[in-house]
């Protein structure tokens, strides 16, 4: 998913935070290993979310369900899953069909993390292959490293058998040359000068090739960011998870964000839950977003509240600086027993997420969007 980041002027929120295990336990609730259930929804286990509502969010935890059902490893289904949604050409903002950089050069970012073993993987800034999660998880496995980048990180792949692919889609390059030849008029891409802005009634003046014409009108959005998060808990009570991402779309070539960064874009802890983020990873990175929202599941948070914690905080801290800058994130989050949430801090309605378990099968579950 693809999330449109504005800026606007930003609006403090109070930032409220209660509840206990303590207090859990006096009222007699069902607890966690550290934590009560509390607002957010209940699962149940095995189970496995994206933060992926589409059909291609759908179609990834379908596909791997049986076999996490069946007793597989919650660590071969986030990859397996992660993969689908990697490769769906539609998706501008993972794998194949990402957005590239200014140069036109798509540069994926990923991390992998086993709960069980606390083992964690990443590759950031690789080119030219379409499963980055799959390199990390290979960096996880068969390296004493945590994170491989660049043009290493290419080369690691390739030694294992991965193919060089061309990543750009015909939607994906028409997109970037559009936004190059839009982006500024103080350089010498684009129309020539005395045709700038020149269009008939008829519309003539817009190239036959541009489609949609109000949305050629619109021209390409300022920058965008997408990720995807795939994280699960399977029969023997293992969580793990994964992070792919395209990342900012026309970013600085070289520009690395959230999502390859372990306690930024991905945390997983078998002794609380997991979780990941997907937005402006700069926010993220700073906020180390996804440590902070285990580590308030921890204290007793449920997943929906964690999320809800984390995105305020980023909110605050911004506030507390005057910068007049809206952070944009969306998280997602579950506990080790099925419980999960996902909450936004950007644009209009609810945040959404796809969660599959064994009490009600598939479902696209709405969170909580904290600007009101
Ligand atoms: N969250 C993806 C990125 O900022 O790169």
């Amino acid at each position: 998913m693809i999330l449109l980041i504005t800026r606007r002027r930003f609006f403090g929120q109070s930032f409220g935070i209660t509840t206990g295990a303590v207090l859990a336990r006096s009222l007699g609730l069902k607890t966690g290993s550290f934590g009560i259930r509390a607002a957010g929804r209940t699962g149940s286990t095995p189970m496995i979310i994206t933060s992926h509502p589409n059909p291609t969010g759908q179609a990834a935890l379908e596909e791997v369900w049986d076999t996490l059902a069946a007793g597989g490893s919650a660590l071969d289904a986030v990859e397996r899953a992660t993969n689908i949604i990697e490769l769906d050409p539609e998706d501008m903002s993972v794998g194949y069909g990402g957005l590239p950089n200014e140069d036109g050069v798509v540069q994926l970012d990923a991390s992998i993390m086993d709960g069980r073993t606390y083992n964690a993987g990443a590759v950031a800034g690789i080119e030219n292959i379409k499963h980055p999660s799959s390199v990390a998880r290979l960096v996880m496995e068969r390296t004493d490293h945590v994170m491989l980048a660049a043009d290493g990180a290419k080369e690691f792949a390739l030694s294992f058998g991965f193919p060089e692919e061309d990543l750009m889609t015909e939607k994906s390059r028409r997109a970037w040359l559009r936004w190059r030849e839009e982006h500024s008029d103080r350089d010498d891409w684009g129309p020539p000068d005395h045709l700038r802005g020149w269009e008939d009634e008829q519309g003539r003046g817009i190239p036959e090739a541009a489609g949609d014409r109000e949305a050629f009108l619109r021209g390409p959005e300022l920058s965008t960011h997408g990720t995807v998060n795939v994280l699960a808990v399977d029969a023997r009570g293992d969580i793990a998870g994964i992070t792919s991402t395209s990342g900012m779309s026309w970013k600085v070539p070289g520009r690395i964000g959230d999502s390859p960064i372990i306690g930024a874009g991905l945390y997983v802890d078998n002794e609380v839950g997991a979780a990941g983020a997907t937005g402006r990873g700069e926010d993220v990175i700073k906020a180390c977003s996804s440590f902070y929202i285990v580590s308030r599941m921890r204290e007793g948070r449920s997943p929906q509240e964690a999320c809800e914690d984390a995105l305020r905080q980023i909110d605050a801290r911004y506030a507390a600086v005057g910068i007049d800058f809206r952070p944009g994130e969306k998280f997602v989050a579950i506990n080790r027993d099925g419980d999960y949430g996902c909450a936004w801090n950007i644009g209009e309605g609810p945040p959404a997420m796809s969660v599959m378990d064994t009490a009600e099968g598939y479902r696209r579950h709405e969170g909580v969007n904290t600007t009101g």
